[in-house]
């Protein structure tokens, strides 16, 4: 495998950054999940955008421009010959002796990127028969909609739920609301068939997935309310489902071990999942 680090494609085993990087030393970074699909990105537009919101909320400089980092996303997937699979970025704003204060503008911020190949299909196989979810309290900071490498909470949350037979965590905030899951935004179908998922704000990460899930809802004449939900309304919604660049659309059909709707995948999921990437940049 070869990995984009230090200017450079390197193979995988020299790939590395200094031990007083930023990213390593303070979470001082921010990184995309980019699905490759056939050879080519799934809604980069939506995902460069975000990575450049990313980077200029924490004033981290950017490492080169838009059409040079799709360069070195190509070649990267081409290296490593991905037809299917994911691409994933950093940016650390660089390395220097540890000091809380920011370095230097000039200071080069860290750009890795690495591709991995996926087998076709896993996400729709698993889509069959639906995850479980445990909910968890939402200890995260107060800017979840910066996509920064600080994921120790999900990290603690997914194993939590993992070890509670569940595939992904469900953060629920002080009001009792479900935010979003712990690497992807949280969805119902409400009793009125209603697609509902929580507003954006400082307490959700902007999904690619969620925005063009919400395009492709449009365009089949779906109704969809940005609002909050609770675990409650989860227990007496129609469907539900999570979003992701990795998962696309995933149904969800246990939380905290009850079932929701009639346990299996629904059929708002299903259409949802199928219309995706035809709608998807
Ligand atoms: N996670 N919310 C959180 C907290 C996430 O980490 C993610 C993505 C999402 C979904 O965003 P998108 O649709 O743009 O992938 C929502 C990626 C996939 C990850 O950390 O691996």
């Amino acid at each position: 495998r070869i990995v984009y680090v230090n200017g450079g494609y390197r193979p995988y085993a020299q790939a590395a950054v200094h031990v007083e990087d930023r990213g390593f030393q303070f979470a001082d970074a921010i990184y995309e999940v980019i699905e490759v699909r056939n050879g080519g990105l799934v809604d980069a537009p939506r995902h460069l955008a975000r990575l450049a919101r990313s980077l200029s909320e924490l004033a981290i400089p950017a490492p080169m421009s838009e059409s040079a980092l799709r360069h070195v996303i190509h070649q990267v997937i081409r290296r490593n010959r991905v037809r299917d699979g994911i691409v994933y970025m950093q940016v650390s704003r660089g390395a220097g002796p540890r000091d809380f204060a920011l370095p230097s503008p000039e200071t080069p911020p860290t750009l890795v990127v690495l591709a991995r190949t996926q087998r076709r299909g896993w996400a729709a196989e698993l889509a069959e028969t639906g995850i479980s979810v445990k909910t968890t309290p939402d200890n995260r900071w107060a800017r979840c909609d910066i996509k920064t490498v600080m994921l120790l909470p999900a990290v603690l949350a997914k194993d939590e739920a993992r070890r509670a037979g569940a595939r992904e965590a469900w953060f629920v905030d002080a009001a009792g609301n479900v935010t979003e899951g712990a690497s992807s935004n949280a969805w119902i179908v409400a009793s009125n068939g209603s697609l509902v998922t929580h507003p954006l704000d400082h307490h959700i990460l902007p999904g690619v997935t969620r925005a063009t899930v919400m395009d492709v809802a449009k365009g089949e004449g779906i109704k969809i309310e940005q609002r909050t939900f609770t675990r409650e309304e989860v227990l007496k919604a129609r469907e539900a489902f999570v979003t992701s660049a990795t998962n696309i659309v995933m149904p969800v059909v246990k939380i905290d071990g009850a079932a929701i709707g009639d346990g299996r995948p629904g059929p708002l999921a299903r259409q949802l999942r199928l219309r995706f990437h035809q709608v998807a940049e």
